[in-house]
């Protein structure tokens, strides 16, 4: 039997989906060891083979199949639009991706204006304004700290995820519009969904049966 591959999201999401495989018998001791600075671990009774990535990675790896599955946030999943299956919404790290700024910006997106809009995901924000609004935008990458964006005057607006709202508070900014709700998703490879149909099938309903 050849080892499956699981390429899992480091930060926020790793805890709660290590806590979800853990409760769906198909954890990893291993992983827990926090000061271990091995990058792959083994769940031989299984053989199952782990690892922690960049959340913007983990759709990669299991593009590529160097992971058979992966667990990534909806975020991730819709910005890097690549060719993998979504299987389960496993439903923790619930958060909205949305349209945020001063609250005098929300005029701005009532008529069709042409705003700056700053996010770390110009993918999900062109599909956003061009498709569904209709709005011609100019959008604005940046890499983190994207509500500094419309305080300092680089963008009027920002696109961006909302979690407990607390960022957007301490600034003075407010949500104007909803994109969509996010949370972290199940993906698999798609070779490996025909190859490992049966393998993959247990492991998908093991972690259905435990959120
Ligand atoms: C995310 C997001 C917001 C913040 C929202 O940033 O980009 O800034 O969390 O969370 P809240 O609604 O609970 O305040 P993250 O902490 O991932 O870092 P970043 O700003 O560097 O992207």
């Amino acid at each position: 039997m050849r080892y499956l591959t699981f390429a899992l999201t480091k930060g926020r999401l790793a805890d709660k989906t290590l806590a979800a495989l853990e409760k769906s018998g198909i954890g990893c001791d291993e992983m827990k060891d926090k000061s271990s600075r091995k990058l792959i671990f083994v769940n031989e009774e299984y053989k199952l083979k782990f690892f922690l990535a960049k959340g913007p990675d983990v759709p990669t790896y299991v593009e590529h199949g160097a992971a058979d599955i992966g667990v990534s946030g909806k975020d991730i999943i819709m910005e890097e639009n690549m060719n993998i299956y979504e299987v389960l919404d496993l439903r923790f790290g619930a958060c909205r991706m949305c349209i945020c700024g001063p609250k005098e910006a929300g005029e701005l997106l009532k008529h069709h204006e042409m705003i700056k809009v700053a996010t770390k995901y110009p993918n999900i924000c062109k599909d956003y304004f061009y498709n569904k609004k209709h709005q011609t935008v100019d959008i604005i990458k940046l890499n983190g700290s994207i509500e500094l964006a419309p305080i300092v005057g680089l963008s009027d607006v920002i696109c961006d995820i909302v979690e407990t709202g607390s960022t957007l508070r301490e600034n003075g900014l407010v949500v104007l519009e909803e994109v969509c709700p996010l949370s972290a998703r199940v993906v698999v490879n798609q070779v490996s969904m025909r190859m490992e149909a049966e393998r993959i099938g247990k492991i998908i309903n093991a972690l259905k049966d435990n959120i």
